[in-house]
């Protein structure tokens, strides 16, 4: 296991630029935010954290004046490979009044941020650094409730598929059909699907609504109501606010060590508000499903985003019922949780967010179940994953149906980054 360590962390290191790290070299040449999250427990795991406090504070240095911390920094102008690029945001057109560093995206991704520092404080116990970003956190948090809970009930919504991290689940299909495209403007600009196998990439389609949207918010000048009232993608994640339920409780120990006496007033408001929401407005039908809020119901599908709810959730039962009759193949001995569950008619085990086994929230649903103290089906699927990322290699993602690591079955980009982190994570049984 040592040489395959050494393996993840030359991963880590090559493509670590000065003070962030990339995801992949191919694919995501800049530096993503939850990416930026998850590398950092990485860090964390091999006692790096002088890298690890640099990936946060190089990613909050771009934060809006707002408090929105964007999904992508485009720290190298100079690299052209990615598209959709600055080019295509042009904040400088659209958002100079929310912003004066315009190498960013104007979107989010989910914000597991607070965690993560809190767990790099526990091992590092670098109180200056906490001072440095508790604030920056704080904003971050206070963006999301003030600018994204229109209804004020505690249940924050996306307005992009890019803003779930999950880009083209299916939980999406509905919501982005509703956006009618005349004319295919964007999608023959598109790189990645040039650079690894198409069919494990979203379709055109796709790719022209997530430019539709994007040129949407450039009319509205990126003020959230006036995109609230003219997009039809506005929803309520599951798996966006499990991670800010998580968050929550970590930015409330950060206050408490700090001694941020009004500020946990604040964020014990916040955290039981989006509980009793994420359990009363969320949980229908026995299960966790997103809510679309342009439409007023439930998205009656079942993905990995629900599943990960078992980290947060009060009826973790139905979550685990359903992760092992639906999620996993065990008959078969297939111990890949798939990000759609399977007898799903869209399930292609190989299709980025359609199918295949990610390796982050594969780790997070780890967690729950070890938190729920079932052993025995988080080793296995622990083991599954150690197993295959060994043999095959540090990929993106996985195809599920595969249960032999065959070296075909790693998908999108190879040498990723928070699959080497998390591996790391994993065999040093970090928690999340
Ligand atoms: C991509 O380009 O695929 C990213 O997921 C968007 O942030």
């Amino acid at each position: 296991m040592k040489d395959e360590i050494q393996t993840a962390k030359s991963i880590l290191d090559s493509n670590r630029k000065n003070k962030y790290t990339i995801p992949s070299i191919n694919l995501y040449p800049h530096q993503w935010s939850w990416d930026s999250a998850w590398i950092v427990y990485g860090y964390c795991s091999i006692n790096e954290f002088q890298n690890a406090e640099n990936e946060m504070m190089s990613l909050f240095k771009y934060q809006w004046r707002n408090g929105l911390v964007p999904s992508i920094i485009f720290h190298d102008l100079s690299d052209i490979t990615y598209f959709p690029g600055p080019e295509i945001w042009e904040l400088d057109k659209s958002a100079s009044h929310l912003t004066d560093k315009f190498c960013t995206t104007g979107i989010v991704q989910p914000p597991i941020h607070a965690s993560a520092c809190l767990k790099l404080y526990e091992l590092s116990k670098n109180k200056i650094f906490l001072n440095l970003i508790y604030p920056k956190l704080l904003k971050w948090h206070k963006y999301l409730y003030t600018e994204r809970d229109i209804l004020d009930d505690g249940l924050i919504y996306i307005r992009h598929p890019w803003e779930s991290g999950m880009d083209n689940s299916p939980a999406w299909d509905e919501s982005l059909n509703r956006i009618k495209i005349n004319e295919y403007k964007y999608s023959k600009f598109r790189t990645d699907n040039k650079k690894v196998n198409p069919k494990e990439r979203p379709t055109d389609i796709t790719y022209e609504r997530y430019l539709y949207l994007i040129e949407l918010f450039k009319e509205c000048k990126f003020n959230e109501r006036l995109i609230f009232e003219k997009s039809e993608f506005i929803i309520q994640d599951v798996l966006f606010n499990t991670l800010l339920i998580k968050s929550n409780n970590a930015l409330l120990k950060i206050a408490q060590i700090l001694d941020k006496k009004i500020d946990i007033n604040l964020i014990n408001y916040w955290i039981q508000k989006t509980k009793l929401s994420f359990e009363s407005k969320l949980y229908k039908n026995s299960f966790y499903y997103s809510f679309d809020l342009k439409k007023n119901k439930h998205i009656e599908i079942k993905t990995i985003s629900n599943i990960s709810s078992i980290i947060v959730c009060d009826n973790y039962n139905v979550v685990i019922n359903s992760l092992l009759d639906q999620f996993l193949d065990i008959k078969n001995n297939n111990y890949n949780i798939a990000s759609l569950e399977r007898n799903n008619k869209l399930f292609d085990s190989i299709n980025y967010w359609r199918g295949p086994m990610w390796v982050n929230l594969t780790w997070l649903i780890i967690n729950g179940l070890k938190k729920l103290e079932k052993h025995d089906l988080a080793n296995k699927i622990k083991d599954n994953c150690i197993k295959k990322i060994s043999s095959i290699g540090f990929y993106e993602y996985f195809d599920s149906n595969d249960i032999d690591n065959k070296k075909i079955s790693g998908c999108g980009d190879n040498k990723f980054s928070w699959t080497a982190a998390i591996f790391i994570s994993m065999i040093r049984d970090i928690k999340f």
